[in-house]
């Protein structure tokens, strides 16, 4: 692929946005390549957590490619919002972690990556944002929804309305990343911490993943029978039993992903 790279290590996927000319930004071409990588990576059982970053030492992702706007007829802009979307939650469906490795700027399509991602790290060197008002349009690739569903709706519209951009340290503030760490060290961070999760149960953690992505947005009594739902069907695993086993064993459990 021209502008997706997928490499694997040992069950660590790494997919790295590489348009470094235009600071990543999304055209069509990385969007369809994003879609094709992502749907490999859903049914692919030896990629056990997925890192997304950005090429380069400027930017994870400068936004959609604004290039694209002028020529939008309303028609074509609703589509262009509705397959942008559909990609993003594929992303965000992925049944393993998926972890946005922010590597600098992440304007407007590329907040709105980071956000579907399950967990969101930044180098000292991030700065995010929604800029779309300063160009005349709306976020249209989940950021009005995702945004302040994770750091709370009046946080989200200071960001969104205002165009204004957030730097790392402030991003952390506001929940809207996990952590920050010097942009050296950032890659050599996420991979320790991708590590560290592919330790635990793939498939507690493809449950957790379902239980919380289906049910956040509900009814807290609908959430709950989403939640007892995933805990059946987690017991229905060889994982769980494997688990609980080595527990009493007193040794590291060794899962298998069944
Ligand atoms: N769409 C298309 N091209 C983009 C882009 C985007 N979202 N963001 C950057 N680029 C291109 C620039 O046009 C430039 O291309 P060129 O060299 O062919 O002229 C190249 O990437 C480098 O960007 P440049 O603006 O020269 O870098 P900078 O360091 O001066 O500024 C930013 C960096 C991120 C502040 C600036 O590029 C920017 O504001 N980008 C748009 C961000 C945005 O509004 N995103 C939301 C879109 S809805």
């Amino acid at each position: 692929m021209e502008f997706v790279q997928l490499t694997q290590d040992d069950g660590l996927a790494t997919v790295t946005i590489n348009r470094e000319a235009k600071l990543n930004a999304l055209n069509a071409d990385v969007m369809n390549e994003l879609k094709i990588t992502f749907k490999a990576i859903h049914v692919d059982d030896g990629i056990r957590a997925v890192i997304l970053t950005g090429a380069g030492e400027k930017a994870f992702v400068a936004g959609a490619d604004i290039s694209q706007f002028p020529e939008l007829s309303t028609e074509e802009a609703l589509a262009f919002a509705q397959q942008g979307q559909a990609i993003f939650s594929l992303i965000e469906a992925t049944p393993k972690p998926v972890i946005a490795a922010v590597n600098g700027f992440a304007l407007g399509g590329g907040t709105e990556l980071a956000l579907a991602c399950h967990l969101r790290y930044a180098s000292e060197t991030a700065t995010f944002g929604q800029p779309e008002v300063k160009l005349g349009v709306i976020a249209g690739y989940g950021g009005t929804q995702r945004l302040p569903r994770l750091i709370g709706v009046g946080r989200a519209l200071d960001i969104l309305l205002s165009g204004r951009m957030v730097k790392a340290p402030e991003a952390l503030e506001l929940g809207l990343v996990n952590g920050v760490f010097p942009a050296g060290d950032l890659l050599a961070e996420v991979t320790g911490i991708a590590r560290r999760l592919m330790e635990m149960s793939p498939q507690a953690q493809r449950y957790t993943l379902r239980a919380v992505l289906e049910g956040v947005g509900q009814h807290i009594s609908t959430g709950l029978t989403i939640e007892a739902a995933a805990f059946r069907d987690v017991f229905d695993t060889e994982d769980h039993i494997e688990g609980a086993k080595a527990f009493l064993e007193r040794r590291p459990p060794v899962f298998k992903n069944r």
